[in-house]
Formats: structure tokens, sequence, C-alpha cells
């Protein structure tokens, strides 16, 4: 839906609004250009009477937290600024707890609002942090990764890693309204881009064929900044999530559970990788998402020719597909098969794996039989 009245302000009528319709906590997702410097007066008009304290990393903090402060301060609605480190490692219980302190230093209240202003990381971070402070204080996520813009900062996900595996603890914190300013991605590296379009071609793979068939066309300009298409991709894809996440917000359902696609040999890459610069997330489910191809095509599921377009597509826009592309050394079969048993879908005892019949058809198989997925790694931890 796009409107021209988001929030309460006036718009040029260059915003799209998407209206993410949870029965009694509907909110905005706004998506344009430049939004950072006018975010506190829309935040003024849509939370009145809120106080904001920015989470930020120290990535994003020099490079665009002025502006929002600057706004935020003009309304006199500023409480301060908590900067964690850059990465995965900032999901933690040390990085919860000095955060969760330094939100009540610096006097969130429960009438006010934490905002999220970062990547993946630094949302969920920052949503768990709001989830339980005080019991509970809004959110806004204002992402500026393309990760973060197309997936992490919808559907109220939120949550840190340990020891076991990737986001095992965490709340479900729906956010009172995510501000997407596709501007921002331009400060981004070409690898984090890369990464986060990993998650722009998910939805394609997972539900909407047409759309993986106009990333094959446009993924160049997507790439090179060309804003039409960049927003068209960042729309689509929020779209996407949107309708999944009204569809199914606590994954009860399995409809929002295709959403992992590639996430459960992802995840357990990631962890293998500890984490790390040496894989990122999009990066780990590139070969995920390849993974999954592959073996629904072994399995009789899905048509090859379909998995080879996945294949090329990745290889194309420079994403890695295969367990022998993570850096510094790959896991063993035996090291995969146990982080995945890590997986939040393991339900007693058994694997649950997102495959698919077709490039846009995804379903998750539960009870997945070991035999064939054990002799399958087997196979590609060995190199095709
Ligand atoms: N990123 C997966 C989800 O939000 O469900």
């Amino acid at each position: 839906m796009t409107r021209d009245d988001a929030n309460t302000l006036p718009t040029d009528g260059s915003e799209t609004v998407i209206d993410l319709a949870l029965p009694g906590r509907s909110y905005d997702i706004v998506i344009g250009e430049n939004l950072i410097a006018s975010a506190g007066e829309r935040l003024a008009a849509k939370l009145s009477g809120a106080r904001f304290a920015v989470v930020s990393d120290s990535n994003v903090a020099p490079l665009h937290l002025g502006p929002l402060k600057a706004g935020l301060e003009q309304h006199g609605t500023f409480l301060g600024a908590a900067v964690v480190a850059p990465g995965e490692a900032s999901k933690s219980f040390p990085v919860l707890a000095k955060l969760s302190e330094t939100l009540l230093d610096l006097g969130v209240e429960r009438g006010d609002c934490v905002i999220a202003f970062g990547g993946g990381v630094v949302g969920d971070l920052a949503g768990f942090a709001a989830s339980v402070l005080r019991r509970g204080v809004r959110v806004v996520q204002i992402p500026t990764s393309l990760l973060a813009q197309v997936d992490s900062s919808l559907g109220g996900k939120t949550g840190i890693d340990t020891k076991q595996g990737k986001n095992l603890i965490g709340t479900f914190h729906q956010p009172s309204l995510v501000l997407t300013d596709i501007s921002v991605l331009s400060t981004l590296s070409e690898r984090e881009f890369r990464a986060g379009y990993a998650e722009v071609a998910k939805y394609g793979l997972l539900g909407d064929a047409p759309f993986f068939v106009l990333l094959e066309k446009n993924w160049a300009d997507i790439f090179a900044g060309q804003d039409e298409k960049r927003r068209q991709a960042v729309e689509t894809s929020a779209r996407a999530k949107a309708e999944i996440v009204v569809a199914d917000e606590l994954e009860e359902s399995g409809k929002r559970a295709l959403l992992n696609l590639g996430h459960t040999f992802g995840h357990a890459l990631e962890a293998f990788a500890g984490f790390s610069d040496r894989l990122l997330h999009g990066e780990a489910i590139a070969i995920g998402m390849r993974l999954a191809f592959t073996y629904s095509v072994e399995r009789g599921l899905c048509p090859a020719e379909d998995a080879t377009r996945v294949e090329q597509h990745f290889a194309a826009v420079g994403l890695p597909t295969e367990i022998d592309a993570i850096p510094g050394g790959k896991p063993t079969t035996g090291e995969l098969l146990r982080l995945m048993a890590q997986d939040k879908k393991v339900q007693g005892g058994k694997l649950a794996l997102v495959l698919v019949r077709r490039i846009g058809e995804a379903f998750v198989e539960e009870d997945v039989a070991m035999e064939p997925l054990t002799e399958f790694l087997k196979r590609e931890s060995a190199g095709r």
C-alpha cells in the first residue's frame, strides 16, 4: 500500500509506506530517501511524549548519527546514544548487560523509546534490550544495512547468540515504526551490500519466481546504486516479509519458517566460523541456499536447472556457494551436523529443513532423514 499521509507528516509522495498489519500492533515501514534527517520530526509526531535513546555501532555512528541526533535534539527528545562494537560478537550476554545498564543510566523510562540504528546486529540487540528494559519499552528500527532493511528490522525478532548457536536467546518485540532510508546503502562496503543481497534473493527463491527473474536481469544496476532498481528490490522484499509476518507472526504455522531457507546450513557455517568476519551472515546463507537447492534436487524434489540458476546467479554477484569457500578451513561433516542440531526448528531431536520444489516454492520438511543428509554433507564437505 502506498500512502502519502505517513505518520501524520505530509510527504512529497516519494515515500512508500507498507502497513505491517498485525492486530493491535500494526506499524508502518516507511521506505524512502534521506529519512534520517527528518526522523526527529517524524518521531515526535508519531510517538508523542516519548524521549529517545539511540543504540548504534562504531561503524554507523560516525557516518550517520549526527543528523539523527540533531533532529531529535531539535524536538527536545534526545536522551543520548549507546554505541557498541560492530559485528556479531556484540550479540552476547555481556554486551546486552552493559547496554541495558547504559540505557537505564541515560534515563529511559517506560514511556520512552529505544532507536535501533544500525544493521542486523544492532537491530537484534537493541530490540532485545528494549523488550526487557523496565519489562518492555518501545523500539523504532532505523536499519542502515541492506540485510537489516529487507529482513532483520522487520517482524519483531530480537536476540543474542550463545556458544550453542545463533539467536537462541531472544524475544518477539514488534517495533512501533521502521524507517528505511535507502540513501545510506551507498555507504556500505561492497562485501556488506552483497551479503545483504543474499536475503533479497531469498524472497524470490522462497516464494516469488518472477522477482528472482527480475533480480537475474537487474542485479548489476542494483549493485551499481541505481536508485529506482534498489528501491524496487528493497520494497518488494519488505512487502514479502511483511506479508509473511502478518500470516505467521510467531512462526507457528510454518509460513514464517520459510524465511529460514538456507539458514539451517548457514547458521551452522557461521557458528563454525565463530560468527566472525570470516563469513558474514548473508555469505553463509548464500552457501546454505545453494545447499538447500542441491539437496532438493538430489532428493528428486526440484528440477536440476533451478539449482544451476541459483548457483550461477550467486556466482555472478560474487556470493559464495561452496563450503570450501570459507576462508581458514571448513567444518567436518560431524561438526556441521552437531551445529545444525542447535537449529531452532529442531523438535524432539528431529531436524526440520526448508527445501524447495522449484525457484519460488519453498516448503518445510519436518523430521528430516539423517542418513541421506549425512551422505550429502560428506560429499559437499569433500568438495564437489
Ligand atoms: N529473519 C527471519 C525472520 O524474521 O523470521
